[in-house]
């Protein structure tokens, strides 16, 4: 059966408290929508329709190209008058997915379990046993058959009792869906058009509702404030730990560690507490991390240590490279294999080339560097000549001593020396030492000065 999928983020998110259009607010570093659309593409749908009202340019540019069929939403009438906008889009006979774009764990198998699940029937709803069901539409059922959802602030004391909700993803049959949609009314405590008054309809139709109950309340969390988005983020946290715990890294606290993106790990890797992963994270085997780093978008070839206290961020590390502490790799820097960065150095646009070694206090920016160079302390690229970037060459087996600037654009040929405190800027050559600083001369006449009477 071809599927339509179609996913709800028109609302503004009110109990947010929050200029952003709910469905915008970051999980992992990433929309709460893109999660939903993420998670709905291992299904292969023929359309995705993301229907957007409340901040919907905004929406709209935040989810530009990716393939994705928006729908306005003018005014917020409610879930149901939600999809209604989307029945001329949706191409005829396919079956539709309804999801939240406030749902944002949610995972593809168990959609793809609806899917398998529904069969015969007209509608297929997923529904789960949340800790604390305040809020969430109650799974109303006669003999177990589902007969409907009744929405919190229409429920009766009864109703409330009820521990089965509406998680918020609802399969409707293609030939149905027609029917189904434009049946709802807006008699109720909202004055809304209910998406859930589907199942009532389709019931009272003589039409059979299927219902997967998703035995993880915790994929199914919905985001309507700001403790449900903490709360959110933690399962995610929770859930990725586990995941690579499962696939043999060592976390030194499980719980103290934060990844907002995705890390791909090998074996034996070993990561220390306080640590933040951001974006794509590729670590590899024997790779270890020290407390309080900061890595973000990054790959980490296999045994490479990174010392505490060190921030990565957009950088490729090779093998056997070892950085921090205290350092800062900043976008574009590429450490070739064996490299060693020490405490309190900056690298910002550099290649590094093997083996290669900036120990101490350093700023290595828009540099070229090839192997077996060795970067006293204190050495600073002077990229910057306050409105343009030069860069620096060094080339391989140079040494630079320390306390040296390299006003760019400058080359350093191969094995060269560079003196102590020099201020090189012109190109120092291959071989040589090349020293810039005033000699050292001693003042036989000075004296100390004395205190005035
Ligand atoms: C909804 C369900 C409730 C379910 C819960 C699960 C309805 C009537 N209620 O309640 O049964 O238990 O989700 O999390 O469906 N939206 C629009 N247009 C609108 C209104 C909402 O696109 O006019 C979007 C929102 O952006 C959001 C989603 O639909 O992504 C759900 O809306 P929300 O207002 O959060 O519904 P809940 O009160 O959580
Ligand atoms: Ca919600």
């Amino acid at each position: 059966m071809p599927l339509t999928v179609v996913i709800l983020a028109a609302g503004q998110g009110t109990r947010m408290k929050s200029a952003r259009p709910k469905v915008l607010h970051s999980l992992a570093g990433k929309p709460l929508l893109q999660h939903v659309v993420d998670s709905c593409r291992a299904l292969e749908p023929e359309q995705i329709l993301v229907v957007v009202g409340h901040g919907a340019e905004q929406v709209r540019a935040a989810m530009a190209g990716q393939d994705l069929t928006f729908v306005e939403q003018r005014e917020q009438l409610g879930t149901g008058h939600a999809l209604q906008q989307c029945l001329e889009d949706i191409n005829p006979g396919n079956g539709v997915l309804v999801l939240f774009g406030d749902v944002p764990l949610i995972r593809s198998d168990t959609m793809a379990q609806m899917i398998e699940k529904t069969g015969e029937a007209a509608v297929c709803i997923l529904s789960f046993e949340p800790q604390d069901p305040f809020g969430y539409g109650r799974i109303l059922r006669k003999q177990n058959q589902v007969q409907g959802i009744v929405e919190h602030k229409d429920a009766n004391e009864e109703q409330r009792a009820i521990g089965e909700c509406f998680s918020g993803l609802m399969l409707i049959r293609g030939d149905k869906l027609q029917r189904l949609a434009t049946a709802l009314d807006n008699d109720n405590a909202q004055r809304e058009y209910y998406l859930t008054d589907v199942v009532g309809v389709a019931v009272a139709d003589g039409d059979s509702v299927a219902a997967v109950v998703c035995d993880d309340a915790r994929e199914v969390s919905g985001v309507n404030n700001q403790q449900q988005l903490a709360a959110v983020e933690a399962l995610y946290r929770e859930h990725q730990v586990e995941h690579l715990m499962a696939d043999g890294v060592k976390f030194y606290d499980p719980a103290r560690v934060d990844i907002r993106g995705e890390i791909i790990a090998g074996f034996d890797v070993e990561i220390d507490v306080n640590c933040v992963f951001e974006g794509k994270v590729v670590l590899g085997d024997d790779v270890r991390i020290g407390a309080n780093c900061v890595i973000r978008n990054t790959s980490i070839a296999s045994g490479s240590q990174i010392l505490p206290m060190t921030l990565i961020d957009e950088a490729q590390i090779g093998r056997n490279v070892s950085i921090g502490p205290y350092a800062r790799i900043r976008p574009g820097s590429e450490l070739d294999d064996d490299v060693r960065i020490g405490n309190f150095v900056e690298t910002k646009k550099a290649q590094i080339g093997r083996g290669s070694k900036v120990n101490h206090l350093s700023y290595i920016g828009d540099t070229e560097m090839g192997s077996g160079v060795n970067i006293g302390a204190g050495t600073i690229t002077c990229n910057y000549d306050g409105v343009n970037k030069s860069k620096t060459i060094i080339e391989d087996g140079v040494f630079i001593g320390s306390d040296s600037q390299l006003v760019a654009p400058v080359r350093v040929e191969k094995n060269a020396t560079i003196g102590a405190g020099s201020t090189i800027t012109k190109t120092a050559p291959a071989d040589k030492l090349t020293i810039s600083r005033a000699k050292q001369v001693t003042i036989s006449s000075w004296s100390k000065p004395v205190k005035k009477s």
